[in-house]
């Protein structure tokens, strides 16, 4: 099946540093504040951390152990194990429809990000500021968004971007880039959620984000806490099963799980302490705005707290800006190169040639996903704008599905032996509870997704 020797990542740390810099992008800066804010605060964030626990560990673990034992991207990994039986194959095929959206509509905020980094290189949010208007960040991005040359081009500038670092291949292009920017781009948040604690809001922020409400818990919260994780950790759609394809024998999977699903939490739950103190310092700023949370939030804190300080006033909101750029664009990497390694291996294209017809598309999808917020506010699917559809429909729905699949895969389907020799690298390290593992994978994890599909569906009468 495989026509040409496939990378491998040089070193643990990059193994990391590239996975979780697949994870750590705007699910966690810029979705996961948004899914926090509409569904109502801290016990959203419970039931998303049992989530991750419960649900995308044991996923994660099965990508990384399907795609470092198939030695393949996600569609050709499960023609490998399982020979001849062909429903599986659509898990792969899954992943690749749901990863086209994702990036489709992923691209255009990723554009907001590039467009709000070149804003604040030219002092723009200074400027802005100076009007003294409190509205001046809402109108700004309200104005932007809705547009229509300008974020169709940096939505471009995006995916071309993306596209060259594809290209580039695995080695040179990601893990370099990952290495570099995830452990500047932590310090950042962790001194922004500092100056955010210092602002009059900071306490009912804090109390928003960490003293549950448990009333505020139904089926519609209990699904986007489950969407939210699967979006956040990159899980289902074989994205972490490409990058575990790339991974050296020796490798601990167990230990690089719990990492990166450690990490991506930590950042998460960082941009929370950053965004909802702001909010609740920002006259007439509400939790439930949705979408424009952060980027309205944020320029406040900047204001607030560097105002009278020339210097950082201007450097702080450019980096962060900055950083949020190249967060996302390892995320769009990871994406795109699940799409391509499909192509190019199962249709036997040239990386370059399979690079290029997913941009293409890409950027089709992405430019109507983001007229969809102006000029062609009309195009609905169910009511929803094309931009929430695709990011409804794959976060809530596709993503578990294909997780789904790949735990009853992995669980059920897969030879105990290849578990046991993924898990343990042949025997040659140790992993604790291996039995508890299976009952999450074989039992839990695909019990606990259904149980929540069929309670949104209303077919259960939690
Ligand atoms: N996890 C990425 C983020 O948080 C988004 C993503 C989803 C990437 C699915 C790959 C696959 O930004």
């Amino acid at each position: 099946m495989e026509t040409k020797p496939r990378g491998k990542f040089a070193s643990k740390l990059g193994i990391i540093l590239a996975s979780a810099g697949s994870a750590v992008g705007l699910g966690n800066i810029w979705r996961f504040p948004t899914e926090t804010g509409e569904n109502g605060g801290a016990a959203f964030l419970l039931i998303y951390i049992c989530c991750i626990l419960l649900l995308g560990l044991p996923v994660m673990l099965s990508e990384f152990m399907i795609g470092r034992h198939a030695h393949a991207n996600a569609a050709t990994a499960f023609e490998k194990l399982a020979p001849g039986k062909k429903q599986w194959h659509w898990i792969g095929r899954l992943g690749v429809v749901t990863g086209t959206m994702i990036l489709s509509f992923y691209n255009v905020v990723a554009g907001w990000t590039a467009n709000y980094s070149v804003c604040a290189l030219g002092n723009g949010f200074n400027r802005m500021s100076e009007s003294g208007d409190p509205k001046v960040f809402t109108d700004y991005f309200n104005s932007f968004v809705t547009g229509t040359y300008e974020p169709v081009a940096y939505l471009i500038g995006f995916m071309l971007l993306t596209h060259i670092i594809v290209v580039l291949g695995v080695e040179k292009g990601i893990e370099r880039f990952s290495k570099l920017m995830m452990p500047l781009l932590f310090i950042l948040l962790l001194v922004l959620a500092g100056c955010a604690l210092t602002m009059e809001g900071a306490a009912e922020g804090l109390r928003f984000l960490f003293q549950p409400d448990f009333s505020k818990i139904d089926p519609g919260v209990v699904l986007s806490a489950m969407g939210q994780a699967f979006f956040s950790l990159s899980l289902g759609i074989g994205c972490l099963c490409t990058y575990a394809s790339y991974f050296k024998e020796d490798v601990n999977l167990g230990k690089t799980a719990f990492s990166v699903a450690g990490i991506d939490t930590m950042v998460a739950v960082i941009a929370g302490i950053i965004i909802f103190p702001a909010v609740f310092s920002v006259p007439g700023m509400e939790p439930t705005e949705g979408p424009k949370l952060v980027f309205v939030a944020l320029p406040h804190i900047f204001k607030d707290v560097f105002g009278g300080l020339p210097l950082l006033s201007y450097l702080v909101p450019f980096l962060f800006y900055f950083l949020l750029v190249l967060a996302s664009l390892t995320s769009t990497i990871s994406m795109h190169e699940v799409i391509t390694a499909y192509i190019s291996e199962v249709h036997h294209l040239s990386r370059k040639a399979a690079a290029t017809l997913v941009t293409t598309i890409c950027i089709v999808l992405s430019t109507l996903c983001s007229l969809s917020l102006g000029a062609g506010s009309e195009w609905t699917i169910g009511g929803m704008m094309l931009f929430d559809f695709f990011d409804y429909a794959t976060a809530k729905w596709m993503l578990p599905v294909g997780g789904f699949f790949i735990a009853i895969f992995a669980g059920w389907f897969l030879n105990r032996q290849i578990l046991w020799d993924e898990l343990t690298n042949k025997g040659s390290i140790r992993f604790y509870g291996f039995k508890a593992f299976l009952f999450l994978l074989r039992f839990v994890a695909p019990l606990g997704i259904l149980l929540i599909f069929l309670n949104e569906l209303g077919w259960l009468a939690f």
